[in-house]
């Protein structure tokens, strides 16, 4: 065995073992980070994980909940997990490409017909695959969390795709998100989350894309005059842990950990369901921002420019992941 290996297993026993020592005797805490509000649909499910692990498991485990960027942005966080200074972590689906190409699929634009689909497709074996696919390099899905579909906002009505050529969009860290905004002849810039609004409300940037939850809690509808109702893509997350970490934990420590993270999950997407609604007629009852409503011409519009961007990243998703999604449209 090389000198580094040995130093690399001796490096991930300090600061793993800790937790399969502690989980027999002592109180041990674990930090859940994220990016969102609180009241949002990942931010109330970090919170209820907490309150059942913490209900349940009683003295044993202590969770730290750090919302809105305060411990780690998203790509920070994976490699903060990595390293074991957190323990879980809920990035978007498309904050991961570093790690694997394949959830890629998930940013496709007008891919699912709805979070039904959406939903099918999770559950179904390739959803399911796709949860493990990036254990070989050390992260492991506990499972999928619904936030919502997207909407455009921007500092002028985009009723057409010709309306955004030439515009600023802010974009999460993803190439599939970039592709469709050079489909549409605009800029886009990958900046992480906490910045979104200040870059917005200084015109640094035109506009972004956004669920309604995420544009209501982060005010970023006080901002943007306008928004595109046009559901073209999703944000949905995946809650993540070190693989180290979670085969690390005695049997019945992480069995109690993975039902409170699954009811948590639960509980975050019924709240997922409610807020999309409520969050999307709180900015229209705010009058900050106009909500635009497309015609089924203008919407076949964003459709015949966006979609043609799947074509460029079959090969990296692979056909039959993408295929196996588009069958999740057709309801059982
Ligand atoms: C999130 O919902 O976690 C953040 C989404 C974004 O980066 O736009």
């Amino acid at each position: 065995m090389s000198r580094n290996l040995i130093q690399l297993i001796s490096l991930l026993a300090m600061v793993f073992l800790p937790f399969t020592e502690a989980a027999a005797s002592e109180q041990i805490t674990l930090k859940f980070s994220h990016v969102v509000a609180e009241n949002t649909p990942k931010g109330l499910m970090a919170n209820k994980f907490k309150e059942l692990v913490e209900s349940r498991l009683g003295d044993r485990v202590k969770v730290e909940v750090f919302p809105n960027s305060q411990l780690f942005n998203d790509d920070m966080a994976l490699e903060a997990l990595l390293l074991g200074d957190i323990q879980f972590a809920a990035p978007t689906l498309s904050k991961f490409s570093h790690y694997t190409r394949k959830l890629q699929v998930y940013d496709l634009p007008f891919l699912f017909r709805d979070m039904a689909a959406v939903e099918r497709f999770q559950k179904s074996p390739t959803g399911q695959q796709l949860l493990k696919s990036m254990e070989p390099l050390g992260l492991t899905g506990l499972g999928y969390l619904h936030n919502g579909l997207k909407q455009i906002s921007a500092d002028s009505p985009l009723r057409v795709p010709a309306d955004a050529m030439g515009k600023k969009f802010r974009i999460m860290s993803s190439d599939v998100l970039r592709a469709q905004f050079d489909a549409l002849d605009a800029i886009s810039i990958k900046k992480p989350f906490s910045e979104v609004f200040t870059l917005l409300q200084t015109k640094a940037i035109d506009g972004q894309e956004n669920s309604w939850s995420n544009i209501y809690s982060k005010k970023f509808h006080e901002v943007q005059p306008f928004i595109t109702e046009s559901n073209h893509g999703l944000v949905d997350y995946m809650v993540v842990t070190s693989t180290e970490f979670w085969n690390g934990l005695d049997n019945d420590l992480r069995a109690g950990l993975k039902q409170a993270m699954e009811d948590a999950i639960t509980y975050g997407n019924q709240m997922a369901e409610q807020k999309s609604v409520h969050d999307r007629q709180a900015i229209i009852d705010s009058e900050r921002s106009e909500v635009l409503q497309l015609s089924d011409r203008e919407r076949d519009q964003w459709v015949n420019v966006m979609e043609p961007v799947w074509h460029k990243f079959e090969s990296d998703i692979g056909k039959s992941v993408i295929e196996a999604a588009l069958a999740s449209n057709n309801t059982p």
